[in-house]
């Protein structure tokens, strides 16, 4: 048998499962190299710089797909230039009760509400000291334990723990599925938690990159209020944006009215045109990394163009396999030769200006 073939095959029975089982499938595949990896390198026109590091290229895998930092090896051997950890909680936690992830094919989406399931900052910190190969940017995904007492202390403890041992800290307060998380996008409330995030780093050795991953359901003035606080505060960048809670009346699938958060196809439009309104009103002084819904070279194109440095994507993986990756690259590499860049960088934030 080809070795080619074993994506497909296995992407046919993956698709057979329930989705936490074939999550745990392309987890063990993952750790037993089962997948092989691309063969071509990538084209220098995808290579790029974000935080001083040097990216062979500017595809991510977002947060929620290694929430335990077991496979990030192996997904930058799958040809990722970023890697996002996580999300991590001080506690371990069990998260919501199954069934809480569903697959809606029509709509090409997910809906989770998975809860932050995770093994706690102790054991994933110990894992990621552990990290050899590591050749992009890793970053890991920080929040607080459901029903936290004191949240603030909760990403405090994610920065004193990761910072250091992570390229990035993602700061996630834009997740549907904790009760309460997605208040601290509050001006007042986000105001308080990135000056004591600020604050924490500063007592670390490392001087840390921190991004603010936020919400696509945020009305005008949260959106204004999130700009205005994130360049205050001076955080590095903020990552556009999480699984969305609204778009229902869109999806043709049965399984539309299940709670939780939703991602795929029907983010990928209002999550580009949220990004391109915090790029203009970053003026460009912020790191921003685009998500939701991309599928497609022209639609990772398509957020580089509205501002993103860096294009992380998740749904798209379940449909399409780890082939993806290796096509989404090689097609964004001609994209922009055929606009005559000779780098990504020269590409981004270029239809807002
Ligand atoms: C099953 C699942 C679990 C997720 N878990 C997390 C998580 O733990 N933390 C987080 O910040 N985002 C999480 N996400 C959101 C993704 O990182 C991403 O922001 C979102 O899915 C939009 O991208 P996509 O349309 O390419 O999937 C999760 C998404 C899915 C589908």
């Amino acid at each position: 048998m080809e070795l080619g073939s074993i994506p497909k095959i296995g992407l046919k029975f993956l698709g057979l499962l329930d989705p936490e089982r074939a999550h745990r499938f392309a987890l063990r595949a993952l750790q037993s190299d089962l997948l092989p990896p691309p063969q071509e390198p990538d084209d220098p026109v995808l290579h790029t710089q974000i935080f001083g590091r040097d990216l062979a290229n500017p595809i991510g895998m977002a947060a929620g797909f290694d929430k335990n930092a077991e496979v990030a090896e192996a997904l930058f051997r799958q040809g990722f230039g970023l890697v996002e950890v996580g999300t991590v909680t001080p506690k371990p936690q069990a998260g919501n009760p199954k069934p809480r992830v569903f697959r809606l094919t029509e709509d090409e989406a997910v809906i989770n509400s998975l809860g932050f399931n995770n093994d706690g900052l102790d054991v994933i910190a110990r894992r990621f000291s552990a990290f050899v190969y590591r050749p992009g940017l890793l970053g890991a995904n920080i929040g607080a334990n459901r029903g936290a007492e004191d949240a603030i202390a909760d990403y405090v403890a994610g920065i004193d723990r990761l910072a250091g041992l992570a390229d990035y800290l993602a700061i996630n307060v834009s997740s549907p599925n904790t009760p309460g998380l997605r208040e601290w996008q509050e001006r007042a409330n986000l105001d308080s938690l990135l000056g004591s995030a600020i604050e924490a780093r500063a007592k670390t050795a490392a001087s840390t990159p921190l991004l603010l991953k936020i919400s696509p359901d945020l009305d005008r003035s949260h959106i204004e209020a999130i700009a205005e606080v994130a360049l205050r505060r001076r955080v590095d960048g903020l990552i556009v944006c999480n699984t969305t809670i609204g778009h229902r009346q869109e999806l043709l699938s049965t399984d539309r009215g299940r709670p939780g958060g939703l991602s795929g196809k029907p983010l990928f439009a209002p999550a580009t045109a949220l990004l391109a309104e915090f790029y203009r009103l970053t003026k460009g002084r912020l790191v921003l990394f685009g998500v939701g819904g991309v599928k497609s070279a022209e639609q990772a194109y398509a957020k580089i163009r509205a501002g993103a440095s860096a294009v992380q994507l998740y749904t798209a993986l379940i449909f399409e396999g780890p082939d993806l990756i290796a096509r989404l690259k090689r097609d964004l590499a001609c994209l922009l030769e055929a606009d005559g860049l000779t780098s990504v960088n020269d590409a981004v934030g270029v239809d807002c200006l």
